[in-house]
């Protein structure tokens, strides 16, 4: 199964495709936790990523297109998998049919998930991280603070530091500017399904896999 996650920040991607990767036992490569791992091991490419990422900027094409190549093209990467955050600007998204080609894939699905703009800020505004195993919290629905210990294994949760209100309205706008096309190169191919988002994580993850269970997603 191959699965683009689509949608604008906050919207529930990477809370969606946890699921999704454990409920089809395929890996799940999200982009921003890619960049975010750099960072954290300082390596040149994360600590650059890291100011642009910090301000609610894209990280140029050609670094994203590099990095989803490799994973892509590796043996992992044929047996399926879930992209989270890629492709985002028109570029990328003609780069991956260039990469699908070359490691003949030939069949995927586009999961646009929908939720309106003001439960997205909300959303974004109350999310916390554990950044030693990537999981994702809410302030509001989990009961947990920044700085409290992860449910899961006990590191202090934080908050990312592009969920600041001004990164936070960098992001959504950098979302219209460029990655609405993206949404239409691939409604041109007949491979989006639009999911509501609004629901529980419950709920959306219950939507998402009645359409993959359709098999409309080989
Ligand atoms: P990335 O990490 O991909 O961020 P994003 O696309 O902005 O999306 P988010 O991770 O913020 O949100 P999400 O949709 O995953 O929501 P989540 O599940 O966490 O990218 C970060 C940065 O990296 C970019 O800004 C850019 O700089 C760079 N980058 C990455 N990829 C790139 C690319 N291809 N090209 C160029 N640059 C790139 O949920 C959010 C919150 O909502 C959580 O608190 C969660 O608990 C809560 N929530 C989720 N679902 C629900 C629900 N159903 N009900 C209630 N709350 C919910
Ligand atoms: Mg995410």
């Amino acid at each position: 199964m191959r699965i683009l996650l689509f949608g604008p920040p906050g919207v529930g991607k990477g809370t969606q495709a946890k699921l999704l990767a454990e409920a089809y036992a395929i890996p799940h490569y999200s982009t921003g936790d890619m960049l975010r791992a750099a960072a954290a091991a300082h390596t040149q490419l994360g600590l650059q990523a890291k100011q642009l990422m910090d301000a609610g900027h894209l990280v140029p094409d050609p670094v994203m297109i590099g990095i989803v190549r490799e994973v892509l093209v590796s043996p992992a990467g044929r047996q399926g998998f879930i992209l989270d955050g890629f492709p985002r600007t028109l570029p990328q998204a003609e780069a991956l049919v260039d990469i699908f080609r070359e490691i003949g894939i030939t069949t995927f699905c586009v999961i646009n998930v929908d939720v309106d703009a003001e439960e997205i800020v909300r959303r974004l505004g109350s999310r916390l991280v554990c950044d030693r195993e990537g999981k994702i919290f809410n302030s509001e629905l989990d009961h947990v603070q920044a700085g409290e210990p992860c449910p899961s294994c006990g590191t202090p949760l934080t908050q990312r530091k592009d969920d600041r209100p001004d990164a936070i309205r960098q992001r959504l706008s950098v979302y219209h500017v460029k990655s609405a096309s993206v949404l239409t190169f691939y409604e041109r191919l007949g491979v989006v399904h639009t999911v509501d988002g609004a629901g529980s994580n419950e709920s959306v993850n219950r939507e998402v896999r009645i359409v993959l269970d359709a098999s409309v997603c080989p």
